[in-house]
């Protein structure tokens, strides 16, 4: 049995140093054209390869990232298990992401930034936090860690899933209704939903007509949640006043895109989290002991939901 990496050397290095140490009855490689493919158990990667019928034995396709909207989940044999990546650099990487957001958002940066460039020195109004309402769509491992560290800020808290959630301090909400309710009440939107078709397209005119006037959004879920065209009208007609993007459809955006130069928009390339690859090995051999031990591997995909 053998464990196929398919990412970056630097990660490599990294994730074969690890297995090394903690699952060394498992062959580690990066290399697929000389591997047997009938070997292979597992294969970690950011895209599935076209050829991956070829490794008829395998038991779990891993993610290198948080989310698997890259995969086609119907391509993929059912015995395999599809297994996405948790891990703590991901995680932490996202609640700086977030944090910084926010506050840009609350604190007015883009405001002043455009001010800077044009020599200008005035105030801008400010409220204060308490008065500042955040609503993160999706209330998962992401959206969770995320509203756990805005805590001490003081912002009034709200969040939104598929199914009801319980968290301390914060407002949860869920389904269509629950939706309408976050929407009304949220002055800064954190999108941290996964891509599936339910929520391709998800953040369009429709849903910023439901925001409070002035409200800002915070983008760091999946480019094609966005409708682009619709962000730009409603920041130039005043209905949101800023927007930090971290993703986008495509990536990278074709130069002359609007996003580029957009006085309201902050802009970021796919950045918010990285996986980092010491916890990911980490997270990685724990899931694979789990598996050989009977246990559904964390971050399990649920192919019906899609995510
Ligand atoms: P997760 O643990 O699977 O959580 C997803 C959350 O979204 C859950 O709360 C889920 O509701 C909710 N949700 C999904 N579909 C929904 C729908 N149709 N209606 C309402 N709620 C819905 O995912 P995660 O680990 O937090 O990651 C979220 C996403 O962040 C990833 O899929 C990825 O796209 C994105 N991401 C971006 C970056 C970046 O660098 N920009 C990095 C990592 C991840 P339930 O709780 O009811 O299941
Ligand atoms: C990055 O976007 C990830 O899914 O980890």
């Amino acid at each position: 049995m053998t464990f196929l990496f398919n990412s970056d050397a630097r990660r490599g290095a990294v994730f074969a140093e690890a297995f090394a140490q903690e699952l060394p009855d498992i062959p580690f490689t990066t290399n697929a054209a000389t591997v047997d493919p009938d070997a292979v158990r597992y294969l970690i990667t950011w895209t599935a390869p076209e050829d991956l019928a070829r490794y008829r034995n395998l038991e779990i396709l891993f993610s290198i990232g948080a989310g698997v909207d890259q995969f086609r989940l119907d391509t993929v044999p059912e015995q395999v298990k599809i297994v996405r990546t948790i891990e703590e650099g991901i995680v932490r990487m996202m609640q700086e992401y977030a944090t910084l957001a926010v506050l840009a958002l609350h604190r007015n940066l883009p405001g002043y930034l455009a001010q800077q460039r044009a020599g200008e020195w005035r105030d801008i109004s400010q409220l204060q936090a308490a008065s500042r309402r955040i609503g993160v769509l999706g209330l998962g491992q992401l959206g969770q860690a995320v509203l756990d560290r805005l805590k001490p800020f003081g912002f009034p808290l709200a969040g939104w899933s598929r199914s009801p959630r319980r968290i301390e301090g914060v407002t949860c909400h869920d389904g269509r209704h629950g939706l309408q309710e976050l929407l009304a009440a949220s002055d800064i939107l954190v999108c941290l939903l996964p891509l599936t078709e339910e929520t391709r397209g998800f953040l369009d005119a429709e849903l910023f007509a439901k925001l409070p006037k002035g409200a800002a959004l915070v983008h760091a879920g999946r480019g094609p949640q966005l409708d682009h065209e619709a962000l730009v009208a409603a920041l130039d007609s005043g209905r949101l006043s800023a927007a930090m993007i971290d993703v986008t459809d495509p990536e990278p955006l074709p130069s002359g895109h609007p996003f580029w130069s957009h006085p309201k928009i902050i802009l970021t390339p796919h950045v918010a989290s990285v996986t980092q690859p010491a916890t990911a090995a980490r997270a990685v051999i724990d899931n694979i002991k789990r598996h050989r031990a009977g246990l559904d591997p964390i971050g399990l995909v649920d192919r019906s939901r899609g995510y």
